[in-house]
């Protein structure tokens, strides 16, 4: 559909086709706040390198005459069954990048069969991301940032229950901001900001400590600050304490940035259903290795007692391939939905999940592959050329 309409409409996409480009695109049609918010990373952003220098160092091996014309990509995660592999990334304030935001995107990725993962540091409520995803009839899933109290916890999991969010991810390399540089030099903290008046202030766990008129701003002001406080001030947070999530949630829980089979261990030890491989897409500890690199160990550690899943770092098709090849079940895409939010709407973000899935769905069909569980070790190999 996409090379017909450029071939005999000679429509052009308003959105890049090209990977490489969407990040430039996006620079020149976004705030530089919003997109800086984005493209940053922690640090000399070493470990967002590394994470697309590690997909660099994996070939795909393609196979010839294997009926491959018809694909089916499709996978089933949590006993339900996705019609392909890719899942939206939490992304908070995504209101600073277009004013469709993630409720915008949570629409469009449902009329695609993409599974909508809502951040904790959303810019639209539990409750309207949660009516969106029924009426469009999508799968949504719900990040949690810890927070410090059992009250504001047990509250936002009820809520994001009650609204039909089927999996919980808990993030667990953000119990601070990492290191960024980008938004340090802008004193920029968009939390505080973000948290204007929909999200976690609306909680009602949190109006109870805050009892005065919720619409006075140096209420709002403070509630923000208090909230951010809470959810950041989760270091307390152990092992143990999963035990305690488990009886706020009785569906299944992720833990969201393992990067050592130790932790991934520990994550079946302790119960989780799923463990996704991520580094927050190089925002948080710079200096640690490309997220792709942990995936293959990971994976065969722990690949049969628990869902492996991927993050930080994906473009393109083929790198969907590569991760699945390396043993995750599903792949979460950050970064280049936002710059579609950024460039064109809720419409630009539906554009890049479009390519990707076109792209993925072309290149496994050009390696020879009718679906996605017939990926392995055996359908890569790793290359390091010089330079
Ligand atoms: C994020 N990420 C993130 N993760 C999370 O658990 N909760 C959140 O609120 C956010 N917020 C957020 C904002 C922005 C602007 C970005 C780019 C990322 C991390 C996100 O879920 C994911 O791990 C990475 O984006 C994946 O890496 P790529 O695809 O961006 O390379």
């Amino acid at each position: 559909e996409i090379y017909k309409r450029g071939m005999f409409g000679n429509v052009k996409p308003t959105v890049t086709t090209d990977p490489s480009k969407l990040e430039q695109q996006a620079k020149e049609a976004m705030s530089q706040r919003g997109f800086n918010y984005i493209a940053g990373g922690a640090g000399e952003r070493s470990t967002m390198e590394a994470n697309r220098l590690a997909f660099r160092q994996w070939k795909l091996v393609p196979r010839m005459l294997r009926g491959a014309a018809q694909r089916d990509l499709s996978v089933e995660l949590f006993g339900e069954k996705q019609p392909n592999p890719i899942i939206v990334a939490p992304v908070g304030v995504q209101e600073i990048f277009h004013e469709d935001k993630d409720v915008g995107v949570a629409e469009v990725a449902a009329e695609l069969g993409v599974t909508f993962t809502m951040s904790t540091a959303g810019s639209s409520s539990i409750e309207h991301i949660g009516k969106v995803g029924r009426e469009k009839g999508g799968r949504q899933w719900f990040q949690l940032y810890w927070p410090k109290s059992d009250d504001v916890t047990a509250s936002l999991l009820n809520r994001a229950k009650r609204e039909g969010f089927k999996v919980l991810v808990v993030t667990l390399d953000t119990w601070t901001l990492g290191w960024r540089p980008w938004d340090l030099d802008h004193a920029y903290v968009p939390f505080v900001k973000g948290l204007g008046c929909e999200v976690g202030f609306s909680d009602p766990a949190f109006r109870k400590g805050y009892g005065k008129d919720p619409r006075d701003p140096k209420h709002v002001t403070e509630a923000s600050i208090a909230w951010t406080t809470d959810i950041f001030d989760g270091m307390g947070h152990t092992w143990e304490s999963l035990k305690l999530l488990k009886q706020y949630w009785d569906g299944p829980i992720i833990l969201k940035g393992i990067q050592s089979v130790d932790d991934a261990k520990l994550a079946v030890q302790y119960g989780m259903d799923g463990v996704l491989v991520s580094n927050h897409g190089g925002r948080q500890l710079d200096g640690a290795v490309g997220s792709l690199d942990m995936l293959a160990e990971i994976a065969e550690a722990v690949g049969d007692k628990t869902t492996v899943l991927f993050d930080s770092g994906i473009r393109t098709g083929a790198d969907v391939m590569k991760a699945l090849a390396l043993g995750a079940k599903a792949v979460l895409i950050g970064r280049p939905v936002m710059y579609g939010l950024g460039i064109a709407g809720k419409a630009g973000a539906k554009d890049v999940m479009r390519y990707l899935l076109a792209d993925l769905d072309q290149s496994m069909g050009l390696a020879g592959y009718k679906n996605v569980h017939e990926l392995g070790p055996h359908s890569i190999r790793r290359i390091q050329y010089p330079g």
